[in-house]
C-alpha cells in the first residue's frame, strides 16, 4: 500500500512572526497518522525558525527550489546539503512557477532532481500542463516530457523514493480544481509511464496532486485510486484548512 502525503507550498508568503503563529496552531490540532506524511515546504531564510518549531513533531519541512550545484560561485542558489543541514526531509523541484517565471527546463529540473537526489532528500516533482497546451489537446505529450526528462537523464531509480506531483497550471491559484476524474485519469497516465520502464516502481511511486486543493474538494480527490495525496498552496496557509485535508488523506479509502 502507498503511503500519503499532504504537504504545503508557502510559496512567498512567510514571516518569523507568522511562520509561528501558523505553526503553533498546526500543532495544536495535528495528530499522526498511519501511513500517512504530513510537511510544509518553506522559504529557505526560515529554515532554521521551522526546524526549531517542528522537531519531534508529525509535521516535516522542506524547501521550494533546490541547486543543481552542490557548491561552488553559484551566486543565490542553495544546495541540497544545506537544506539537509537544516533538516529538511523534501524539496519541491520544477514547480510550474519556477519553469515559468525562471525559465527552468525540463533538463534543469531533472538535474536538480538529481542534486537533491544527491543530498538525501525526497524530491517532489511536479509537472503539469498549461490551460492552452490541454485545450491543444496535449497534455500527454507535456506530462510524458517532463517526466521523461529525469527518467532518461537520472534513470528511473531516481524516482525510487521520491513523489511526483501532478499540479496542472490552469488549476493552480485560481480555485479551479482538476475534477477528480480529471487528476485520475493524468495520474493513471503517469503511473503507467513510469511503470512502463520499471512495473514495481510504477506501482510503488507516490503521485499527489497540486492545484486549488481545499477542505472541500481533498476527500474527493484523495478518494481516487492514483491519487496519493496533495501538494496543498494557499490553503496550507491556513491552519485549520491544512488540518482538514490532512485528516482527509488519512480517511481516504485503502489501495493496493
Ligand atoms: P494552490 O493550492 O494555491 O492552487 O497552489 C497549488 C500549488 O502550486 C502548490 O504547489
Amino acid at each position: 500500500m502507498r503511503s500519503r502525503y499532504v504537504v504545503g507550498n508557502w510559496k512567498l508568503n512567510a514571516s518569523l512572526p507568522g511562520n509561528e503563529s501558523l505553526l503553533k496552531a498546526l500543532l495544536s490540532g495535528v495528530e499522526s497518522q498511519p501511513g500517512c506524511h504530513l510537511a510544509v515546504c518553506v522559504p529557505a531564510p526560515y529554515f532554521a525558525q521551522v526546524r526549531s518549531l517542528l522537531v519531534g513533531s508529525p509535521v516535516a519541512w522542506g524547501g521550494q527550489d533546490v541547486s543543481r550545484f552542490d557548491k561552488g560561485a553559484y551566486t543565490g542558489d542553495v544546495a541540497g546539503g544545506m537544506l539537509a543541514e537544516f533538516g529538511c526531509r523534501y524539496v519541491i523541484v520544477g514547480h510550474s512557477e519556477r519553469r515559468a517565471l525562471a525559465g527552468e527546463s525540463d533538463a534543469v529540473v531533472a538535474e536538480k532532481h538529481a542534486a537533491a537526489r544527491r543530498a538525501g532528500l525526497v524530491p517532489i516533482l511536479c509537472v503539469g500542463e498549461t490551460l492552452e497546451e490541454r485545450q491543444r489537446g496535449v497534455t500527454e505529450q507535456v506530462l510524458a516530457r517532463q517526466l521523461d526528462a529525469v527518467l532518461d537523464g537520472q534513470g528511473p531509480q531516481s524516482l525510487d523514493g521520491a513523489v511526483v506531483a501532478y499540479e496542472p497550471v490552469w488549476a493552480i491559484g485560481t480555485g479551479r480544481t482538476a475534477t477528480s476524474e480529471q487528476a485520475q485519469a493524468v495520474h493513471a497516465f503517469l503511473r503507467a509511464r513510469v511503470g512502463e520502464r520499471d512495473a514495481a516502481l510504477g506501482a510503488r511511486l507516490p503521485i499527489i496532486y497540486g492545484g486549488s486543493v481545499k477542505a472541500g474538494n481533498a476527500a474527493e480527490l484523495f478518494a481516487m485510486p492514483d491519487v496519493d495525496g496533495g501538494l496543498i498552496g494557499g490553503a496550507s496557509l491556513v491552519a485549520d484548512e491544512f488540518l482538514a485535508i490532512w485528516r482527509a488523506a488519512g480517511l481516504a479509502p485503502g489501495r493496493n
